[in-house]
């Protein structure tokens, strides 16, 4: 397995923030330079920048982009003020990921001292998401090795959840990377994750970086791919967890949860302590993003469906505590539902 040679998915450079913008992908690496708050909401809401510790990240940059915009000679009351809607607007920019208005609200926690201090603080805050993605994946690594004696595993998961989406090697597919590392993984199967094919473009382009072996499949192969004993464990990051253990995580993942617990298939979960939200116990209650009906009706910038149709389009879908046999963090496995593995 090589070791992949690309750019930090996020970095600070003179007042601006740099990315790689993950639209452009697989086809094109073009960084990004976000030097406005606007800026950084496009981005978000585009999905140049993308994946709920990834946005974070870019939410609470763009705090610090606020601060020097507003409150480069002091903080006064008018430029506090205008920090203090830019931070709304961020966190406001996707509203499934607690990821983004933490991270927001952690910068902002730092404006009485200054601009400096709120890029401290986001700067900080990556280098903190390195760290906790290591300790992550070192734990979600042994969790799948004691619920998956068999050796080698083939494994499957669905978006991206790997570099792209955090400061590091990523959560789910982070863990995937480590135990292909280990010499572990036969295969991984890739969900293309419609309709903006996050697995295909993405995780693809990450795991072929890596050079672990991989197959793409459309979205509604999972469950047939189960059936045939193609996998040995599923795993997916997530956007928010409530008290119970919920998991809203990108469209499609609900799915492959009820068919992962029908064949008795560990379905684990690697996300950051930053992407819980103990105020919210029933996943029901986490507001779920509804995307444009052109990412439905169209491919390739063509009209896949009769003109005026109109589409259902959740950007996510809500996984219930019972069906996921573990939740993994920085702290180790913090949730499980051992019954249905
Ligand atoms: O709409 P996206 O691409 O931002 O959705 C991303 C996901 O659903 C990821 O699984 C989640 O944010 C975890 S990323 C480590």
């Amino acid at each position: 397995m090589s070791k992949p040679s690309y750019p930090a998915s996020l970095s600070w450079d003179e007042n601006a923030i740099v990315t790689l913008d993950q639209r452009a992908l697989p086809h094109e690496s073009r960084l990004l330079r976000l030097a406005t708050v606007d800026d950084v909401i496009t981005a978000i809401t585009t999905l140049a920048v993308r994946g709920a510790p990834s946005i974070g990240l870019a939410g609470a940059l763009g705090v610090a982009l606020s601060a020097y915009a507003h409150c480069r000679s002091g903080v006064t009351g008018a430029g506090r003020q205008a920090v203090h809607a830019d931070a709304r607007r961020l966190a406001a920019a996707r509203p499934t990921a607690v990821n983004l208005s933490w991270a927001v609200d952690r910068a902002l926690g730092k404006l009485a001292d200054g601009p400096d201090a709120v890029l401290a603080e986001a700067t900080a805050m990556i280098d903190e998401d390195r760290a906790i993605n290591r300790r992550m994946v070192a734990h979600a690594a042994q969790a799948v090795r004691d619920r998956c004696p068999q050796r080698p595993l083939r494994l499957l998961t669905h978006c991206n959840t790997g570099r792209l989406a955090t400061a590091a090697v990523g959560t789910a597919l982070g863990t995937v990377l480590a135990l292909a590392e280990a010499g572990m993984v036969t295969e991984v199967l890739v969900d293309e994750t419609r309709p903006l094919l996050q697995g295909a473009r993405l995780t693809a382009w990450e795991l072929a970086a890596a050079g672990v072996p991989h197959r793409v499949c459309v979205d509604s192969a999972a469950a047939a791919a189960m059936s045939r004993g193609l996998v040995d464990c599923v795993l997916v990051g997530a956007d928010r967890i409530t008290e119970r253990g919920d998991v809203a995580n990108k469209i499609g993942t609900y799915g492959l949860a009820i068919a992962a617990a029908h064949h008795g298939i560990p379905f684990i979960v690697v996300a950051p302590e930053s992407s819980w939200d103990r105020s919210v116990v029933d996943g029901r209650d986490i507001p779920i993003e509804e995307r444009d009906a052109d990412e439905v009706t169209t491919y390739g910038g063509l009209r896949t469906t009769p003109r005026g149709t109109r589409a259902y389009n959740p950007a996510f879908d809500v996984t219930p505590a019972p069906l996921v046999t573990a939740i993994v963090s920085e702290h180790g496995v913090r949730h499980t539902c051992e019954a249905v593995a």
